[in-house]
């Protein structure tokens, strides 16, 4: 039997690209899944193209590969850096057998045949494509509901990487949804570059839906009992969609609001299509329909242009939302993207400097939240055994909880009552 080593960096939409390649290579190639790249007959890495780390990341890390792998073994390139490096990879590393770009996931047999492949082609539709059933975790499914991005954030080169917009029909994510469920998730995570946009467009014909409708359906899967869903963009979140959010008892009462900056003029050159006022809006009114609610954000600090007026209106905004998680990220020039050609970049130890600052400031402000949880019960679904005797799982609105316990737990919702607090994590009893 032929063995696979699958490393995978980058977003959630990655994690369920590595799951398709897995699905498809074990299920109709015969490999075997294995941990140790030393065992393996194919090396496959799925890369993260977003900031500039990763993709310096990448070139170590297949030449660390190639000097372990066993004699024969193949190194194959995917994701999105596979995407907008294309056959510059195979240049640059002449070992490596071929270059799967994100959004040609579907290719990944015909890839293996063929030394010296490169499928990168953005515009490749996968949106309908029937791949096989593979899942890292039993108790949570990742369910894609569209592939590739319509916005044109001025940073970010996903676009380019992953192409325009379609969304995945909802008769088909609903039959993957039952899927998951009769499989034993209780648990449905949406993924999608822009899930709030879903519905827009899809490759056979028009239909009447939004990402509201959407939740509505999934929710109505028997067997289902608990959505969660990433990246929702602040532009689009509608009444409509907040009311769904805060009362339909399945979806988890967590959101992702990525801010990017709290300067309106920064957030123009942006291209992000809302103004500061429009989210502090949106974030108010999601805290007064959900007081449990938790809000997580990513933030760019030292854009192009962003002088210190700038920052402070972030900083504003960080106090005024109150986060309970922020994302934050120093500008990173990207291939093909508008703001890298903009004149006034920001010089790297002012952008340092802005990072520190925030993340000190956000850290500060993680005791206050987190000490607030003190006594609190929180519905926890356990999934991960932790040393020591502990098993973690997720509250509902996305902490992650520790109890001491073991296997009986994984899988189970429990009541749990909060008796240690920590910026990232918190402790409990289950209540009986
Ligand atoms: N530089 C820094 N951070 C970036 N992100 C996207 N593009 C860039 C870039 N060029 C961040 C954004 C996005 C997150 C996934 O990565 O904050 O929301
Ligand atoms: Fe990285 Fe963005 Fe690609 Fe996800 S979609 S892997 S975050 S570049």
């Amino acid at each position: 039997m032929r063995k696979l080593y699958i490393e995978t960096l980058g977003c959630a939409m990655n994690v369920r690209d590595s799951e398709h390649i897995i699905a498809e290579l074990t299920e109709k190639e015969g490999f075997q899944l294995v941990e140790d790249p030393k065992e393996a007959d194919l090396l496959l890495i799925n890369t993260c193209s977003v900031r500039e780390k990763p993709v310096h990341k990448l070139f170590s890390e297949i030449g660390y590969l190639n000097k372990i792998k066993r004699e024969g073994a193949k190194i194959g390139v995917c994701g999105c850096t596979a995407s907008h490096l294309g056959e510059e990879i195979i240049k640059r590393a002449p070992y490596v057998s071929f270059v799967l770009g994100a959004r040609n996931v579907s290719k990944i047999r015909d890839v293996l045949e063929r030394e010296g492949a490169v499928e990168v082609d953005i515009d490749h539709d996968e949106s309908q494509y029937a791949f096989s059933d593979y899942r890292s975790s039993p108790y949570k499914a990742l369910i894609n509901i569209s592939i590739g991005c319509d916005k044109r954030c001025t940073f970010c080169i996903v676009p380019y990487t992953r192409g325009d917009e379609i969304s995945i029909p909802p008769e088909l994510i609903v039959r993957e949804v039952e899927r998951a469920v009769a499989g034993g998730a209780k648990e449905i995570f949406l993924l999608g570059q822009n899930v709030n946009n879903y519905g827009r467009r899809f490759s056979d014909r028009e239909r009447k839906i939004d990402f509201t409708d959407l939740l509505k359906m999934v929710s109505e899967v028997d067997g289902v009992e608990r959505i969660r869903f990433t990246s929702p963009h602040p532009l689009h979140m509608d009444d409509r969609f907040l009311q769904e959010f805060a009362t339909n008892p399945k979806i988890c009462k967590s959101m992702h609001m990525p801010l990017q900056s709290g300067s309106t003029r920064i957030l123009r050159r942006m291209k992000r299509g809302y103004t500061k006022e429009w989210f502090l809006d949106r974030a108010q009114r999601l805290r007064e329909m959900v007081p449990t609610v938790r809000i997580s954000t990513d933030i760019i600090v030292g854009f192009p242009g962003e002088e210190e007026r700038d920052f402070e209106e972030t900083i504003e905004v960080v106090r005024k939302v109150q986060f309970e998680q922020i994302f934050s990220f120093k500008y990173s020039p990207r291939p093909l993207t508008p703001a890298r050609e903009y004149r006034d970049q920001v010089p790297d130890e002012v952008a340092g400097r802005r990072l520190s600052l925030l993340q000190e400031l956000h850290l500060q402000m993680l005791d206050e939240i987190s000490e607030r949880e003190m006594g609190k019960i929180h519905q926890v679904y356990f999934d991960e055994l932790k040393p020591g005797g502990y098993v973690a799982g997720r509250s509902d609105n996305n902490w992650i909880v520790k109890v001491k316990g073991s296997e009986e737990l994984l899988g189970e919702m429990r009541a749990v009552r909060i008796t240690k607090t920590g910026r990232l994590a918190l402790e409990g009893e289950p209540v009986a």
